[in-house]
């Protein structure tokens, strides 16, 4: 999948594939690209409004260019309100990409004199149209014999009414946007892969190889140091598995002291523990290490993007099964910052190894902390597929996060985090629960047991369970695991005024 972008409207030779985004019908038939009989045709199909210039809509039809019949695909760009923003452009650019793979098209020209982008940054729109591109071209063939052959695509923008001087913006924008897709799809390919494939040994070796002389510096605190370390609460949800529990480090280093630290769940497998799950819908607990996807596909981003800030990765890791050796209901164990936590449900383990790391984030000093976590099922209940759910100790957090996904199309919607939430934490035995004993405000109280281990950081929580996967392939969403976060976490980092907690 390769883009190219240019100002003038000549039609290509190799050219297999027209694409022309409308925001209105006007004028349509009178483009200069058809002949006679397809500008008829074309005012026909206005006239019986078949084509329509509506968001969402899209409509082919086959015209002659360079000497063959060529398809031709018209895309409504027409919103009910405004016009169509950076969001829109990312759609429409995965829309397009997902047609030209259906369409085996080689060469495929987006003519968009129709769209009028005028006041978008050049920049941000080329972003938006690599991304949109690099994330609709994404498939998981790993572990089907017959892989497809789709890569061999090039996209050309044909970019008017783009100021000339623009275009080199543009094009640098669009080399940010392929980053940042790539890394979009390096997230999906770890949430995809099935457990018996990524368990906690094997996570750790395969970040040891993909930073590989790279300018992350990789290391890794071990089950033997986690637990010199206090880390308990990190190595119970493990002690169940064959596969110790362990913490991945993946450390920046820019321009400040302080680093941003990312932490994300990697639980390679959630079976529950003791607390069993039902076995309908088990199979997509492969996919509870999306918080640590999103945190790997970031910081792979990063290192390429090269912020200034100093960022640290952190990636608890571990498996959640039950075994005579497993975590129990009513066990009582000790996190890295001396606080006791009775056990009352083995299923809540994803807050037990995200409490150490936290702690471990803590002792590295960080400027702010912000954890990404299939954390809650309650977060569905709350928000439906629509949206990851954000909580926080410092509004100044979430504030600039929404800043960053009014950009970035990744929704996010605050929950609060009353004082209250920890009244559903009080534990007979222990300092605190692991999880209150009603289904009520799941999420919340899930974020304020984090938050008991943040030593009032500047800290966001972002609940991502709503937002783990796709059930159906639409623009630049593909079915399957969806690497949500990683757009968040890169904006974040190179957009967001880091707030100090006050
Ligand atoms: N990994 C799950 C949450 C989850 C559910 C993620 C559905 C994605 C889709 C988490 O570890 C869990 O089991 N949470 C429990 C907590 C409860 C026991 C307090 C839940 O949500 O039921
Ligand atoms: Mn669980
Ligand atoms: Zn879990």
């Amino acid at each position: 999948m390769k883009l190219s972008s240019q100002t003038q409207s000549k039609l290509d030779s190799k050219t297999d594939l027209i694409i022309i985004p409308i925001l209105s019908t006007k004028g349509l038939d009178k483009l200069s690209l058809f002949d006679n009989s397809s500008k008829k045709l074309v005012n026909e199909l206005i006239k019986s409004k078949a084509l329509s210039a509506k968001k969402g809509s899209e409509y082919s039809i086959y015209i002659q260019a360079n000497q063959r019949l060529t398809r031709c695909m018209f895309f409504g760009m027409e919103k009910k309100k405004g016009a169509p923003g950076y969001i829109e452009y990312r759609e429409l650019s995965g829309s397009i990409t997902q047609a030209a793979i259906q369409n085996k098209s080689k060469c495929v020209q987006v003519i968009a004199s129709e769209c009028q982008w005028a006041d978008l940054e050049a920049n941000q729109l080329g972003q938006c149209i690599a991304e949109g591109m690099q994330m609709g071209a994404y498939e998981f063939t790993e572990f089907k014999t017959e892989k497809s052959k789709k890569a061999n695509i090039t996209i050309n923008w044909v970019v008017s009414q783009l100021k000339p001087s623009s275009l080199a913006a543009f094009q640098k924008g669009s080399k940010t946007g392929q980053v940042v897709g790539d890394a979009v799809n390096e997230a999906r390919d770890l949430a995809n892969r099935p457990a018996n494939i990524l368990n906690p040994e094997s996570f750790e070796a395969y970040a040891k190889k993909t930073f590989k002389g790279s300018n992350i510096k990789v290391t890794v605190i071990s089950a033997a140091k986690a637990q010199k370390m206090g880390m308990n609460a990190l190595l119970g949800v493990g002690k169940g598995s064959q596969y110790p529990s362990r913490l991945l480090c993946l450390e920046y280093q820019g321009k400040t002291k302080a680093p941003i630290c990312l932490v994300g769940k990697g639980v390679t497998f959630d079976s529950g523990g003791i607390s069993i799950k039902p076995s309908k819908g088990m199979s997509s607990m492969k996919a509870d290490m999306s918080g640590a996807a999103a945190v790997f596909g970031a910081m792979l981003g990063l290192s390429k993007l090269k912020p200034k800030d100093s960022v640290l990765g952190l990636i608890p890791v571990a498996e959640n099964m039950p075994s005579s050796t497993a975590l129990k209901p009513g066990d009582i164990i000790t996190a890295m910052n001396g606080k006791s936590i009775e056990i009352l449900n083995t299923d809540a383990e994803g807050r037990l190894i995200l409490a150490d790391a936290i702690c471990y984030a803590v002792s590295k000093k960080a400027r702010c902390i912000i954890d990404v976590a299939t954390l809650t099922g309650a977060c569905l209940v709350a928000l439906g597929e629509m949206a990851t759910a954000i909580l926080t100790n410092e509004q100044a957090m979430v504030d600039e996060m929404k800043n960053v996904a009014e950009f970035s199309g990744e929704r996010v919607w605050q929950l609060p985090l009353y004082e209250e939430y920890l009244d559903y934490l009080k534990s007979d035995y222990a300092d605190i629960a692991n999880c209150s004993e009603g289904r009520y405000g799941g999420t919340c109280s899930a974020a304020k047991f984090l938050e008991q281990f943040t030593d009032d950081i500047a800290w966001l929580h972002m609940d991502i369970a709503s937002m783990m996967s796709n059930n159906s392939s639409k623009q630049h969403h593909i079915k399957g695991m969806s690497g949500v976060g990683v757009q968040n976490l890169i904006g974040f980092v190179l957009n967001a005024k880091v707030p100090k907690k006050s």
